[in-house]
């Protein structure tokens, strides 16, 4: 389905207020803006499951969402993030393998514009914030802060 009009002007005008999408032109946020899909989430839904294989990348336009991550099989999530208006999700499984690293879960109302694999890829996938895009596991930070505590010792 095309995008009406003033839908379109509404998606240009907070696509180009995404801090990582400033190097892009507005051709390339216009077509952005003609793909995307307008999601909305309630309070609690998964919008993201880890281990699951995706296709997508969000944006999120509106609300909050919590990133959590389980390292064992028998253990609770652990929280890594929370995500606002602004921010983006899901670029992870569309670099190389397809599995989603994280859960990502409302926060309250969540609108998110969602883009489709092939379109990121041609359009935002070679944003250097997003291709190098790396989080650091727990492990590992916990790894790094103890080396720091002992050569600072
Ligand atoms: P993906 O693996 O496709 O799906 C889950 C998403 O959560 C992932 O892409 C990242 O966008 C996001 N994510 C993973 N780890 C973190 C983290 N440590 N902090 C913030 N976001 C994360």
């Amino acid at each position: 389905m095309r995008t009406g009009l003033l839908k379109h002007s509404n998606y240009m005008e907070f696509l180009r207020s995404v801090p990582s999408f400033k190097t892009l032109t507005e051709v390339v946020l216009s077509k952005v803006a003609d793909v995307l899909e307008e999601m909305h989430y309630s309070d609690g839904d998964y919008i993201i499951r880890q281990g699951a294989t995706g296709d997508t990348f969000f944006i999120i336009s509106d609300g909050q969402v919590r990133v959590t991550q389980q390292n064992t099989a028998n253990e609770e999530p652990a929280f890594l993030s929370t995500l606002s208006r602004g921010d983006w999700f899901g670029e992870q499984a569309l670099k190389g393998e397809d599995v989603r690293t994280a859960n990502v879960t409302a926060i309250g109302d969540v609108t998110c514009l969602v883009v489709d694999r092939e379109s990121f890829k041609q359009l935002i996938g070679g944003l250097d914030n997003m291709s190098n895009k790396m989080y650091e596991s727990e492990e590992v930070k916990a790894k790094l802060e103890a080396e720091d505590a002992f050569f600072s010792s």
